[in-house]
């Protein structure tokens, strides 16, 4: 049996935003140490009413099936969003946007999160708000440690 939806495959068969931005403002480069899949996520990003909107977004992947669906849906999700919202994307809304992943496959659903949150902080370090960025990578990490904690109770 497939275990892949038709969404999936849909993202795997005509992946949307394949491609580089020559003139990216934020480049973001993660690998799996385990399966070495590796996801590059170039994102552009213009100012709008004082807001920083992400106007652009491609990439390239090396990878399994998941892996190019998900950088599929994730470039696709944070267009038009702004940088403060792209670092709030989760995997599991990337995974939910697919319709679901097999459990084995979760993992590359995070590998598209990383990458996003890794082109967003190249664009930050860019801009010299390297503050703004770990105030944030502080606060996802509290948050991340807080709901290991609930889990464990
Ligand atoms: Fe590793 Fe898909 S198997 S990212």
């Amino acid at each position: 049996m497939n275990p892949y939806n038709p969404k999936i495959v849909d993202h795997f068969m005509h992946p949307r935003n394949v491609g580089e931005i020559a003139d990216a403002d934020g480049i973001g480069t993660v690998g799996h140490p385990s399966c070495g899949d590796i996801i590059r996520l170039f994102i552009k990003v213009e100012k709008l009413n004082g807001k920083r909107i992400i106007s652009q977004a491609k990439f390239k992947t090396f990878g399994c099936t998941t892996a190019i669906a998900t950088s599929s849906i994730a470039t696709e999700l944070i267009k038009g969003k702004t940088i403060e919202e792209a670092l709030t994307l989760k995997n599991a809304e990337v995974a939910k946007a697919l319709g679901g992943l097999p459990t084995i496959k979760m993992h590359c659903s995070v590998l598209a999160e990383d990458a996003l949150k890794a082109a967003v902080a190249d664009y930050l370090k860019k801009n010299g708000e390297e503050k703004y960025l770990n105030e944030v990578q502080t606060q996802s990490q509290k948050h991340e440690e807080a709901e290991l904690l609930s889990r464990r109770i």
